[in-house]
């Protein structure tokens, strides 16, 4: 028997509709998936459904069973790729209660994905909303062991089943959650990075500041390359002149210099980080110097042989701060020398004690969603 809970929302136009899963894991079953939930492999309970249509707008907000997504073979997403995504995290505090870090950020980059790829715009106070509705339903899927966190992922994509090339007139949004450990298997270890000479991701005027499958699609093979040559993630360079360097396949890439300076690149086909924009904030309230601006590859290669450059490191939601210990290529390796006080391992720290609500929160940035 199903039951149907209209719970008011935040935003007064929509009305949520919670339809309890009838399917649930048993408590043993969650808790043997939360003690090793790997990344991205475990669903929760329940997902997130709302509508849009050009004449209606956002409607028909849903909480409902993890399940299949039933799609006309004409969905135009599957032809034409019309799709957007967000990555974020709920924590658990020692107290119990969960809370996400800066999903504000991520409700605009969503916006401004939706916009690139002609897809409506979610307002911001839906896209929270959601997320603590799901929350509200799959509380204890969120692991309160170590630094495990349920991965949330909220996307949109075209379902009109059409196949004249427009945006599409249907649309749903949906959030889904997934409990997540460390996203590379060995943990924190430094890793080895490809460099990509075969291929880039975006070009200018391109879709590289998009959250949207289809740079992920353009990655695979570069991915590929660099899993080949034992390596973890790729290094992608500018299209143009293939000197600047861009992002790795999903994180954005830091130096640390001797000179207390954070240096990444400005770019306007990468994705705009919040876990950089982050750990930049952090590291300016330490002293350092912060430039974003173009970074070439060479200034990468000299200033390790000269000692200026003394750490790199990957950062983004699924792979926090990771830092780098060498970049591999065709033509070579940049090996970073071994550091005894790491910048990156610190800023990790900070930013974990933060969202795990160990450190004080002096900017703001968590919210909480339970409760
Ligand atoms: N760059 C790419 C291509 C990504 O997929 C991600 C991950 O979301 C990032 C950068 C880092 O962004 P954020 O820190 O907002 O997770
Ligand atoms: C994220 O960090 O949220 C991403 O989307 C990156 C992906 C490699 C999982």
């Amino acid at each position: 028997m199903t039951t149907i809970n209209l719970l008011p929302m935040a935003t007064q136009d929509l009305l949520w509709q919670v339809v309890p899963s009838t399917t649930q894991k048993t408590p043993e079953e969650r808790a043997a998936i939360l003690a090793d939930p790997g990344f991205g492999k475990h669903f929760t309970d329940h997902m997130v459904d709302i509508c849009w249509s050009e004449k209606g707008g956002w409607h028909r907000p849903r909480v409902q069973a993890y399940g299949p997504i039933t799609l006309d073979p004409a969905a135009a997403v599957l032809h034409y790729a019309q799709e957007v995504f967000e990555g974020l995290k709920a924590y658990r505090h020692e107290d119990g209660s969960i809370w996400t870090f800066r999903a504000d950020r991520n409700a605009a980059r969503m916006q401004r994905s939706a916009r690139r790829l002609a897809l409506p715009e979610l307002p911001a106070e839906y896209f929270l909303d959601s997320i603590k509705q799901l929350i509200a339903v799959d509380a204890d899927w969120v692991p309160s062991e170590g630094e495990a966190s349920l991965y949330l992922r909220p996307f949109m994509f075209a379902k009109e089943a059409f196949l004249g090339v427009r945006p599409a007139a249907k649309v749903n949004y949906y959030l889904i959650a997934s409990p997540a450990g460390a996203y590379f298997p060995g943990g924190i270890k430094p890793l080895s990075i490809w460099l990509s000479t075969s291929y880039t991701r975006a070009g200018h005027g391109g879709m590289g500041q998009a959250k949207t499958g289809g740079n992920y699609a353009s990655s695979l093979v570069a991915q590929a390359e660099a899993y080949e040559n034992g390596c973890q993630q790729v290094l992608f360079l500018d299209a143009q002149e293939g000197k600047y360097l861009e992002e790795l396949g999903g994180m954005n890439v830091v130096l640390v210099t001797k000179d207390k300076r954070v240096i990444t690149p400005d770019s306007d086909s990468i994705l705009e980080g919040i876990t950089l924009a982050s750990v930049l904030q952090l590291a300016t309230d330490r002293g350092y110097t912060v430039e974003q601006r173009p970074v070439t590859l060479d200034e990468w290669r000299d200033g390790v042989a000269s000692g200026d450059v003394v750490e790199a490191f990957a950062c983004g939601t699924a792979a926090v701060i990771t830092p780098i210990g060498e970049l591999k290529s065709a033509d070579g390796t940049i090996t970073m020398p071994e550091v005894a006080d790491s910048v990156a391992l610190s800023l990790r720290a900070e930013l974990t004690d933060i969202q795990y609500g160990r450190g004080e929160d002096r900017h703001g940035w968590m919210t909480r969603l339970d409760g």
